[in-house]
């Protein structure tokens, strides 16, 4: 067997996913998007640049925006990561996601999951943001549709509606 074609030594890995301990082997090259894909089968955070310029793969790691792709997962050992599908299960969530829907915050949808992400951070931390504060806490985020103003427009709406 050549040397490249040797098998690749995983490591174990504990970590929290959704409020659940989750103990997994990855190999050293393995993002955090890869195994959130394709090893806990969470597809809501989406691959699309998988060079940490566009926000489709955001997660929230110890309750702070982060592209998934950007990270190895042996980076976040220990660590706690939400996902979006874990924020679907938190109360205020779901308004955000009706909000984004009321303003026509999507339209593909495929970015709308990491900017649904960064939206629940950004309506969690402050309450009282404005159209000016809410673009800043979205950059990074890319919307191939072009939907900027509607998503902006749904997360004005979603802060109404988010108790
Ligand atoms: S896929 Fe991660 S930032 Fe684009
Ligand atoms: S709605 Fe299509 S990429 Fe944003």
């Amino acid at each position: 067997m050549t040397e490249q074609h040797k098998p690749v030594e995983k490591t174990a890995l504990s970590l929290s996913v959704n409020g659940r301990q989750q103990s997994i082997q990855v190999e050293p090259r393995t993002t955090l998007l890869e195994m959130l894909r394709e090893q806990l089968d969470l597809t809501g955070a989406k691959p699309a640049c998988e060079r940490g310029e566009c926000g489709a793969c955001t997660v929230l790691l110890d309750e702070r925006p982060v592209h998934a792709c950007h990270l190895l997962a042996v980076q976040v050992a220990r660590r706690n990561i939400v996902t979006v599908e874990g924020l679907a299960e938190r109360p205020g969530f779901q308004q955000i996601v009706d909000a984004f829907v009321a303003r026509d915050g999507g339209q593909c949808g495929y970015c709308t999951p990491g900017f649904a992400v960064a939206a629940y951070a950004c309506i969690r931390d402050n309450p009282g943001a404005d159209a000016q504060h809410i673009r800043w806490a979205l950059v990074g985020h890319i919307c191939r549709c072009n939907a900027y103003d509607s998503i902006v427009a749904g997360v004005l709406e979603a802060l109404k509606r988010v108790p």
